[in-house]
C-alpha cells in the first residue's frame, strides 16, 4: 500500500492526445470517475471498454470518466490507435497520481469530487456497481445530506499495480543532502532566491520543509517548474519538466515528511553573485523606461516605446536581460518598430503590421542566444517597443531594467526573422470552457529553418500549439504547450534547426478557457475581445525562422 502523507490532492496529467487535464479545472462536473488500467491487463481493460454502454448516460449527468495509466510506457500509450470506449487515457508515468489516490490494484474505480479533490467513493470494479453508487452520491450531494453508502471493506480483486519507483526506493529514507538538494538546485532554486519573483527562497531545509505540502501540490499539478510542455512532441530545449524519476523522488521525500541527513545544509551555502552581463559587455545597452510599481494591487500590461541610435543596421546574435527588480518584473516582450511610425497607441505599437517581435524575458531566462551563425537584422531606422507585465511584491519599488544587445561583426550565414501569427480581431464568448481559435499561414516561399517558438496569450489561454502541413499534404505537430500559463510566456528553442520546406503551411491554435473554472480568469461573465490589456485577450504565436 503506497504512503501518501497529504491526503487527496488536485493533479494534472496529459492524455494520449496531448491534452492536459487538471482535476480542479473540472469543478463544473458533478464527479470524475478514475479507472486505473493497463492495455496489458485484460480485466481492467474490459471494465474500461464496458463504459461505452453507459457513457451517454454519464455525459448527461455531467460525469467525467478518466482512464489512469501508470503501467504502460508513454510512447506505447500514445501510439495506440484508439482508447477503450474512446476515453481519455491519463499518462501517469511517474506514478505519483496513482500513489496520491492510493491505487493498489488495476480496475478499482475511484469517484472524485473535482471541486475539493476528495475521494467520494472507492472500491468498485464493475459498471453495474458504479451506476447506482453514482446515482446515490449525486442525489446525496444535491440534497446536501450524507450518502447512505458504505465503502466495501477488504481488499479488491485485480492485478496489483507495480510501483516501479517506490520499489526502487525500497522503503529507505530519501537523502536530503545527496538527492533532494541537487534536484532543487537544478530545477527550482535558481528562481526561488531571495528578492526574486517567487514568493519564497529555497535557502534552507526548514524553509523547504515548511513549503513542502505546497511544493507537492505545485509539482503534481505541473504548475512548477513553470513552462512545461508536452515533451513527446518535437525536440525542444529549455523546457522545464521534471523527469518521472525526479517527480517520484521529490514526492516520496515530501511524503516521508522531508527528513534531513548530514551536518551541513548545502542549500544554505551562499552562491557566488552572477555577473551583471554573463555573456560579457554588450554592444548596445538599452534602458527600459523605468516603472514605479505600487506595493499591492494589479498592474496592467504596459506598452512602452524607446528611441535607440545605432549608426548602421546591425545583426543581433544574442539578447541579455539585466532585470532591475526581480521581485516584480514577470515578463518583457521586445519588438522593433519603424522610427517613422507615428503613434502612441499601445495596441497599434504592438500590432503585427507595425511591430516585429525580437525576444522575450521571463524569470529564469535572462539570456536569449540565437542559433549559431544566425542573426536578427536590427535596422538603424528602428525604435524598440516593450510589452511589460509586473506583479506587485508588497513593497513599493521602481524597476530599472536594461537590455543588452550583442551584434555580429559581419552578416551571419543565416538570417532570423519572426513570423508572427496573430489575430487582430476575435471574441471569446462568456462562460466557455473551451474556445478554439486557429490561424493558417501563407505557404512559406523558400526553405526555412525553425529556430524558436514563443506563444503569447492572456489569462484565458489554456493551451497553444503549432502544426505544419508539408507540401505533400502530410502533417506534423511541431510543439504542444498543453498547459499554457500566461505568466510564463517562454521562448522554446529547437534542439537543432528544423527544416520547413518551401510550400509548407503553419497552423497555430490557441484554446481559451473563459469560464469560472479558470482560476486566472478576471471576468468569466463577459465576452473577451482582442486587446493588449489584462482583461482582453491576444492570439500571438511568434515563430522565429532562419533562412
Ligand atoms: C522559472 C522560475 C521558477 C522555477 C524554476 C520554479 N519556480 Fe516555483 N515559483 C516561481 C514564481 C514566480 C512563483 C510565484 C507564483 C507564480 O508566479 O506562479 C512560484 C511559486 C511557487 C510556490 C508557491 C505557490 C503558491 O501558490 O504560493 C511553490 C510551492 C513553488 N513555486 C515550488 C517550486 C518547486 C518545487 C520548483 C522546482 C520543482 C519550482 N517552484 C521551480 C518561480 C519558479
Amino acid at each position: 500500500m503506497p504512503q501518501h502523507a497529504f491526503g487527496n490532492s488536485d493533479f494534472g496529467l496529459l492524455d494520449q492526445n496531448g491534452k492536459f487535464h487538471q482535476l480542479s479545472r473540472y469543478r463544473d462536473s458533478s464527479a470524475v470517475v478514475v479507472l486505473p488500467f493497463s492495455f496489458h491487463d485484460p480485466a481492467s481493460f474490459q471494465i474500461a471498454e464496458d463504459f461505452s454502454t453507459v457513457l451517454d448516460q454519464f455525459t448527461d449527468q455531467n460525469v467525467q470518466v478518466w482512464l489512469l495509466n501508470a503501467s504502460d510506457e508513454p510512447d506505447f500509450i500514445r501510439a495506440q490507435e484508439r482508447s477503450p470506449a474512446g476515453l481519455p487515457v491519463l499518462i501517469d508515468s511517474s506514478q505519483t497520481v496513482a500513489k496520491t489516490l492510493a491505487v493498489t490494484v488495476l480496475g478499482e474505480m475511484i469517484v472524485l469530487d473535482p471541486g475539493s479533490a476528495n475521494v467520494m467513493y472507492r472500491g468498485l470494479n464493475s459498471i453495474q456497481e458504479l451506476t447506482p453508487v453514482l446515482t446515490e452520491l449525486l442525489a446525496a450531494r444535491a440534497a446536501r445530506r450524507p450518502s447512505r453508502l458504505q465503502e466495501p471493506a477488504g481488499t479488491m480483486s485485480g492485478t496489483e499495480l507495480s510501483y516501479r519507483f517506490l520499489d526502487q526506493f525500497a522503503g529507505r529514507q530519501i537523502s536530503y543532502q545527496t538527492e533532494i538538494v541537487p534536484l532543487l538546485q537544478a530545477r527550482c532554486a535558481f528562481c526561488h532566491v531571495e528578492n526574486g519573483l517567487a514568493p519564497w527562497a529555497m535557502n534552507r531545509h526548514l524553509m523547504v520543509l515548511g513549503w513542502s505540502p505546497m511544493m507537492r501540490e505545485t509539482v503534481i499539478t505541473r504548475r512548477m517548474p513553470p513552462g512545461q510542455i508536452d515533451n513527446s512532441v518535437g525536440d525542444w530545449v529549455n523546457t522545464h519538466e521534471l523527469s518521472d524519476y525526479e517527480m517520484a523522488l521529490l514526492i516520496e521525500w515530501i511524503d516521508q515528511r522531508g527528513p534531513r541527513d548530514g551536518e551541513t545544509d548545502p542549500l544554505a551555502e551562499t552562491r557566488p553573485d552572477v555577473a551583471d552581463w554573463p555573456l560579457g559587455q554588450p554592444d548596445l545597452i538599452v534602458d527600459v523606461p523605468e516603472q514605479a510599481i505600487p506595493a499591492t494591487g494589479n498592474v496592467d500590461f504596459l506598452v512602452k516605446r524607446t528611441n535607440i541610435e545605432i549608426p548602421q543596421d546591425k545583426w543581433i546574435s544574442a539578447v541579455s536581460y539585466k532585470v532591475g527588480d526581480k521581485s516584480v518584473l514577470h515578463s518583457l516582450l521586445v519588438y522593433a518598430v519603424d522610427k517613422s511610425l507615428q503613434t502612441d497607441d499601445a495596441d497599434e505599437l504592438i500590432a503585427q503590421i507595425n511591430a516585429d517581435y525580437i525576444s522575450v524575458y521571463v524569470p529564469g531566462e535572462t539570456d536569449d542566444i540565437f542559433a549559431q551563425n544566425s542573426g536578427y537584422l536590427l535596422g538603424a531606422d528602428k525604435d524598440l517597443v516593450f510589452k511589460l507585465r509586473y506583479l506587485t511584491s508588497g513593497r513599493e519599488t521602481v524597476d530599472r531594467t536594461q537590455i543588452g544587445f550583442y551584434f555580429h561583426d559581419a552578416e551571419p550565414a543565416m538570417q532570423l526573422s519572426t513570423l508572427a501569427m496573430e489575430k487582430p480581431d476575435f471574441t471569446i464568448p462568456a462562460n466557455t470552457t473551451e474556445h478554439i481559435e486557429t490561424l493558417t499561414s501563407e505557404p512559406v516561399a523558400n526553405d526555412v529553418w525553425l529556430e524558436s517558438y514563443s506563444p503569447h496569450a492572456h489569462s484565458r489561454g489554456k493551451s497553444m500549439s503549432l502544426t505544419v502541413t508539408y507540401p505533400d499534404g502530410s502533417e506534423e505537430q511541431l510543439i504542444n504547450v498543453a498547459n499554457f500559463n500566461y505568466n510564463w510566456q517562454l521562448a522554446y528553442r529547437t534542439a537543432e534547426l528544423k527544416k520547413i520546406p518551401a510550400g509548407s503551411v503553419f497552423r497555430a491554435e490557441t484554446v481559451y478557457d473563459n469560464s469560472a473554472s479558470n482560476p486566472f480568469n478576471p471576468a468569466p461573465e463577459s465576452d473577451a475581445a482582442q486587446g493588449y490589456q489584462f482583461d482582453s485577450e491576444m492570439f500571438s504565436h511568434f515563430i522565429r525562422l532562419a533562412k
